[in-house]
């Protein structure tokens, strides 16, 4: 019997994983990515493109044929990156920063490179044990009670998902469905969850999405007196008022660390009020959750044992490259019976943690050894170092604001995040004369001042409109920045400002 003919020559067959290639290849991507770090303090922060710059210049189809990396890596330079706002630009202050390093990003390659996924126990039992590991670690170094870590034995512990919206999310849903158990199912229009005017689109976006009424999802406005931070009587209040109303309040989320000022939220007083009204408290500190690793920064996690659920971004301010984010629980049980996923090919060891059930997706990205990466490689004196670096700069960048009597800052920095604007009257309550949009003069002018400076492609900025003013927001916080950075971007805000006001010079 004589053999088939094989349909194809086994020795071109294709092989995705082929070591040898990847040996080569990976060297290529890695020189690549160090030859762009190498120049990106001369890139311009934000492109030059107009919408549509990529799709016109890239096939409208997918290649049929495999091509070399050569012309990959050459087509990302040349065409992809100049469309790029370069997050980790010494430059860029625009946001919250997306805090990449040397461990971070090899972790990264760890993470993908052995791409394991972890969803039970037994699917990869020290990808989960890992994470109990890196989570209890980080846990220590903020000094959250034993109650929130696996090593505290009372229950509690954490989780890393991708970002601070998935964790608010399963926090919001566990929350609904501990008190639905108690008031029934179909009571859930009752429900009422708090924030305040500053928390993040996070919480009302995950409230909607687990089915709160848009109406019992309550802003509590906030005043410049009490920093901005949510006031423990105004939230008694709206809770008493919804009460007689007939309403079910549940949930309470406070920040650290506010997206437009940095502000920070009374955690004990509003941890009493919680605890008084039986509200899940949850703590978004997904970007002033990293400086509490720091001692002198540490209480305004005070009263941390009063909340269920505190969750953070390792990703903004802890070196550890896109994407991290840390939810710690002190009773995880609401949580994963929310959660959990039964199937009989999914089945966990039932002693051990099983993932799964501890967040909406059942694959998961093994970065607890991106984490362990960081943490041992930096160790916690450099990541308190890493802070304590962006916060002494951000201060003399504040100094330098404030001296300059052109400029007021509309709120006293906390972190690293330096709020102003342009004060030509020289008084910080000025505002009368109302500049277009309502805005008041001065605001107008600093959004002016600061659409130059971005377009100068020498530093990124953000700004925020609040009320009749308009401020700009400065983050010190990209890994490459250094004074002289600062020093820069301060004589080019002099520079503009000149520029729009030349008679005050
Ligand atoms: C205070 C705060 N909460 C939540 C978020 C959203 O985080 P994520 O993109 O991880 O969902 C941000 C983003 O900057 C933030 O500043």
């Amino acid at each position: 019997m004589g053999s088939l003919p094989s349909p194809h020559d086994p020795s071109n067959a294709f092989n995705p994983m082929d070591v040898a290639e990847l040996s080569i290849e990976s060297r290529l991507v890695m020189d690549f990515i160090t030859q762009y770090y190498q120049t990106l303090e001369t890139r311009p922060v934000q492109p030059r493109v107009k919408p549509g710059f990529l799709t016109g210049q890239l096939p409208e189809k997918a290649p049929f044929h495999a091509e070399s990396m050569e012309e990959i890596l050459s087509d990302v330079s040349e065409k992809i990156v100049p469309g790029l706002t370069h997050w980790q630009s010494p430059n860029f202050h625009a946001y919250f920063p997306a805090s990449s390093s040397n461990a971070g990003l090899l972790g990264e390659m760890l993470c993908s490179g052995l791409s394991v996924i972890g969803f039970t126990w037994n699917s990869s039992p020290a990808a989960t044990e890992l994470e109990n590991v890196v989570v209890d670690w980080l846990a220590d170094m903020l000094n959250l009670p034993p109650s929130f870590r696996f090593s505290g034995g009372g229950g509690g512990g954490g989780v890393l998902q991708s970002n601070t919206c998935e964790a608010v999310l399963c926090t919001l849903a566990a929350a609904r469905d501990k008190v639905l158990e108690r008031i029934g199912d179909d009571k859930i229009n009752k429900l009422v969850a708090y924030c305040s005017d500053q928390t993040h689109f996070t919480l009302h976006k995950g409230a909607k999405l687990i089915g709160i009424r848009r109406a019992n999802i309550k802003s509590i406005g906030t005043r410049r007196e009490n920093g901005f931070g949510l006031c423990p009587n105004d939230l008694r209040n709206a809770i008493t008022g919804d009460l007689e109303a007939g309403l079910v309040p549940f949930y309470l989320c406070g920040t650290i660390g506010t997206t437009a000022l940095g502000a920070v939220d009374p955690i004990k007083e509003l941890g009493k009020v919680a605890r008084e009204f039986d509200l899940w408290f949850h703590i978004d500190a997904a970007y002033g959750g990293s400086a509490c690793i720091c001692p002198e920064f540490r209480h305004y996690l005070d009263g941390v044992e009063l909340v269920d659920s505190i969750s953070m971004n390792a990703h903004k301010w802890l070196l550890s490259n896109l994407d991290c984010c840390f939810l710690w629980l002190q009773n995880p049980k609401c949580l994963i019976q929310c959660l959990a996923a039964e199937a009989e090919f999914l089945k966990g060891s039932g002693e051990m943690v099983d993932y799964k059930d501890w967040q909406i997706s059942l694959s998961r990205r093994f970065r607890a050894i991106k984490m362990w990466m960081v943490f041992r490689r930096y160790g916690v004196s450099n990541l308190m170092e890493h802070i304590r670096s962006d916060v002494s700069m951000a201060a003399r960048f504040e100094e330098m604001v404030s001296a300059d009597d052109r400029f007021e800052i509309v709120f006293p920095r906390k972190f690293a995040l330096v709020c102003f604007k342009l004060n030509t009257k020289g008084s910080v309550q000025h505002g009368e004369d109302d500049g277009e949009d309502g805005l008041d003069g001065d605001s107008v002018l600093t959004r002016e001042l600061m659409g130059r400076v971005n377009s100068s492609g020498k530093a990124y900025l953000s700004g925020v409109e609040m009320g009749r003013i308009f401020f700009i927001r400065c983050v010190i916080g990209s890994s490459l920045t250094e004074e002289r950075h600062v020093d820069n971007l301060w004589n080019l805000i002099q520079e503009k400002t000149q520029s729009i006001m030349p008679c005050r010079a």
